[in-house]
């Protein structure tokens, strides 16, 4: 059986192993590392299998600011499964359990960069996203799910990733 739970010091190394393994190589880890070291954390969720660790999930700041109001929202990254542990329903459970948690704590918007065939399970969409000045290249990817219903809505801004993500201001 799948449990979360919010993810602790401890759990580091057991962190680094899944997102070692579900990413193959050390780049998600490495961020991980860098935005706890920033203090730019917002929630950070581990999923176990007993008593191990199998997955986890991260949200750093993510201001959307325009000249008028800023949008308080949340990038979303990583998301990773251990492969041994995938399709059983633990990355959908941390999506599902962490976006309330997220509204409860005043964030209006999350932001992800991924698979829209995924993510549009949880209600992202590539059109919440569209007014939204971004780093990446154009296309279905970068998507947006408000929090605070109508929050994005003729929000014209630009997204500043934390540091730790070394993208273009
Ligand atoms: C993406 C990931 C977190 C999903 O975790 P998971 O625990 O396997 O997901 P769930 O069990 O909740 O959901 C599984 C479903 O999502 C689908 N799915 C998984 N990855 C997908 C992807 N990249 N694109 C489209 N669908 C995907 C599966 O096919 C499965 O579909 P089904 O329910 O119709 O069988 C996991 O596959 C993973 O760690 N992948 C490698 C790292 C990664 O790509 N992270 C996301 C970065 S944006």
């Amino acid at each position: 059986m799948i449990s979360l739970r919010p993810a602790v010091q401890a759990d580091s190394a057991a962190i680094h192993d899944v997102l070692i393994q579900a990413f193959n190589g050390p780049d998600e880890a490495a961020l991980v590392d860098a935005l706890r070291a920033a203090g730019d954390v917002l929630l950070e969720l581990a999923a176990e299998s007993g008593d191990r660790v199998i997955g986890h999930i991260l949200y750093s700041p993510l201001p959307l600011v325009s000249p008028s109001r800023t949008v308080r929202a949340a990038a979303l990254a990583p998301l990773a499964v251990h492969p041994n542990f995938q399709r059983r329903g633990a990355g959908g459970a941390l999506i599902h359990m962490s976006l309330p948690m997220l509204a409860h704590s005043g964030v209006e918007a999350v932001v992800v960069l991924g698979e829209p065939a995924y993510y549009s399970r949880f209600g992202f969409s590539p059109e919440a996203a569209a007014h939204l000045r971004h780093p990446f290249p154009p296309g279905p990817h970068f998507m947006a799910l408000e929090l605070s219903p109508g929050c994005l809505d003729e929000f014209h801004g630009e997204v500043r990733y934390a540091a730790a993500f070394g993208l273009p201001a």
